[in-house]
């Protein structure tokens, strides 16, 4: 058996998602904001994120991989394309993590060529030692070492995906 250490609690990531979700109330005054969420693991942060802001939201989903037997293959592969235009839209890219950037970096593009009237990622991780595509999230829950982890929808080959913290695997 694996065994999982607790990297951040549910109470530290609540109190961070309350942070969060001020600061984009705050920035989008009297705004409807598309959030798109991208599966699988964004769906916890993009519920939760969603339910503290007062703002009228409305969903998107995309579904891309690139992981494979927990390793980036470098090549992103869109599996699931949005299903409403988002044209002259307020979206938010709604990321569990960002590593080595390229997934964000292939959906920033695909996404531009839909001319939102806004882009912007928000991701719950950052892991900054990593980064290989030039992007950057806006909004950040918290910057974490070079660790693989799991829950809060993230993922150990789809399994772990509900844990209510973020943890990772002990070797
Ligand atoms: P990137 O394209 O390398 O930035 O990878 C982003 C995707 O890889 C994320 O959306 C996750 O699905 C996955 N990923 C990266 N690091 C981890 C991790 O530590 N645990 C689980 N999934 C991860
Ligand atoms: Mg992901």
């Amino acid at each position: 058996m694996k065994k999982i250490k607790v990297l951040i609690s549910e109470e530290k990531i609540n109190n961070r998602l309350d942070e969060l979700a001020n600061q984009i109330m705050d920035e989008y005054k009297g705004k409807d904001i598309v959030f798109l969420c991208i599966l699988k693991g964004s769906i916890f942060f993009t519920v939760e994120l969603a339910k503290r802001i007062k703002n009228n939201i409305q969903f998107e989903f995309v579904e891309v991989s690139s992981y494979e037997n927990n390793e980036s293959t470098g090549k992103v592969k869109l599996n699931k394309d949005i299903t409403q235009s988002i044209e002259g839209k307020e979206v938010i890219i709604i990321e569990d993590i960002v590593d080595t950037g390229r997934t964000l970096a292939f959906l920033k593009e695909l996404l531009l060529e839909k001319k939102p009237a806004s882009l912007k990622i928000c991701s719950l991780l950052d892991k900054t030692s990593r980064r290989i595509a030039n992007v950057k999230a806006d909004y950040v829950g918290f910057a974490i070492e070079d660790k693989f982890v799991v829950g809060y929808g993230l993922d150990d080959e789809q399994n772990l995906r509900n844990l209510n913290y973020i943890g990772y695997i002990e070797e």
